[in-house]
């Protein structure tokens, strides 16, 4: 085992989150969409870590920044590190960052230390995790893993720009899309650090936790289409107000999340777009977001076909049109045992209880389980907070992450090793 400093790494990592930080669409908040400006410069940052750190450097063409280090037997085998460096709009400075810089900082120790590996590292930098800007999600990664679905690529932000057009004008050559794709046979697994954004480490005075799966997701694009009319003129009775039938959705959305509590169900309506959105304007339409999680498959799919229901009833009462088209539709992804029991044994190696959990957020990690063995390890996270500029995880507790993850990866060389 190389000797470790976690309170080194910590600052380490920590001071490299707050440059990170700093890169943003807007001055007072953080905001970083995928393939805008401030993703450049992100990658930008993030690429010359990583040459500082001795990877070798390349950005594949769903702009994924990709960091190798060879420090083996000149196997093509690899394991992969890595998280998201997009972000939501006014987010905190931990989600996907962390990940990103605990595997720069956790390579470079490996490269320094002069540890021989049986296999390449390979820290991937991914940009489109949060799904904010297009309706798509896990391009990144779904390329990384060969199951990129070229639909998404046509998908549209609200100014009408294609994720293709998007990646052209980011400097991104489709063509060369095949070439992202890790072969599974070449890969030894993906291993993610990540802030917990959830209260459970907090409340039992755990700096780490190991996760057990990600739960599945499903997110819709809702277009409520109604009649626009003149505010003073349409009577009550003769309206087709299509704000008005939203509204009645997002509260059945809401009301058939509560009654899912018991397998974990949430259900939420972040973003709602009201056409032509004037005030003396009968609203003609309106496009909402829905986002609908459980820790099983099964009741995300019974609360789908709930507001399926709920949609057409009200769609019927008021003689709107609703329509819901499913942007995004995930499976529960569970961590590979083997990979759970190496990091449980990573964080035990540091004297500390390896607390397991689920992840009731969604991570890069749910497209690499298509190819190859993942695990994650949780960050502490103050208040539970998290999508929000509260966030927060400690240098003390971050440091420990970067510790574990060497750790881990000392862990599946050593398993790497007994395979051959
Ligand atoms: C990503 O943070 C998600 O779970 O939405
Ligand atoms: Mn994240
Ligand atoms: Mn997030």
């Amino acid at each position: 085992m190389i000797p470790l400093d976690p309170v080194a790494l910590g600052a380490r990592a920590d001071a490299m989150l707050m440059e990170l930080a700093a890169i943003s669409a807007e001055p007072d908040r953080l905001t970083r969409l995928y393939l805008t400006p401030e993703h450049r410069r992100a990658a930008d940052l993030v690429a010359a870590w990583m040459l500082a750190s001795g990877l070798a450097v390349r950005e594949d063409a769903l702009a994924t920044v990709r960091g190798r280090l060879e420090v083996g037997s000149g196997t093509a085998r690899t394991l992969i590190l890595g998280s998201h460096i997009d972000t939501v709009i006014d987010a905190g400075r931990y989600d996907g960052a962390l990940g990103v810089v605990a595997a720069i900082v956790a390579a470079d120790t490996l490269r320094r230390s002069g540890a021989v590996l049986p296999f390449a590292v390979e820290v991937c930098a991914f940009g489109d995790e949060e799904g904010v800007r297009f309706p798509t999600t896990l391009l990144g990664s779904s390329a990384v893993a060969g199951n990129l679905d070229p639909a998404d690529l046509d998908r549209t932000d609200a100014y009408d720009v294609s994720v293709r057009a998007a990646l052209a004008t980011y400097g991104c050559d489709l063509e060369a899309a095949a070439a992202a794709r890790i072969a599974a046979e070449d890969a030894v697994g993906y291993l993610e650090v990540h802030i917990e954004q959830g209260p459970v480490l907090e409340r039992e005075g755990m700096p780490l936790g190991v996760v057990t799966a990600i739960a599945g997701a499903t997110r819709a694009v809702v277009t409520v289409s109604g009649e626009a009319g003149h505010a003073g003129t349409v009577p009550m009775g003769l309206r087709s107000d299509a704000l008005a039938a939203a509204s009645e959705l997002v509260l059945a959305v809401e009301r058939i999340g509560h009654a899912g509590a018991a397998s974990d169900l949430v259900a939420t309506v972040g973003r709602m777009v009201v056409r032509p959105g004037a005030v003396n304007v009968v609203p003609g339409a309106v496009e909402l977001s829905l986002d609908v999680r459980a820790s099983s498959d099964a009741p995300r799919g019974d609360a789908m076909a709930a507001i399926r229901a709920a949609a057409a009833e009200i769609a019927s009462r008021r003689g709107v049109g609703i329509d819901i088209a499913v942007t995004h539709d995930r499976d529960t992804a569970p961590c590979t045992p083997a990979i759970v029991d190496v990091l449980s044994d990573a964080v035990a190696a540091l004297g500390l209880p390896p607390r397991r959990l689920m992840s009731g957020a969604g991570h890069d990690g749910q497209a690499m389980a298509m190819l190859t063995d993942i695990g994650m390890i949780f960050v502490r996270c103050r208040g539970g907070v998290s999508h929000n500029p509260a966030e927060y995880a400690s240098p003390e507790d971050i440091g420990l992450a970067v510790a574990a993850l060497v750790r881990a990866v000392e862990g599946l060389a050593e398993k790497e090793r007994e395979r051959r």
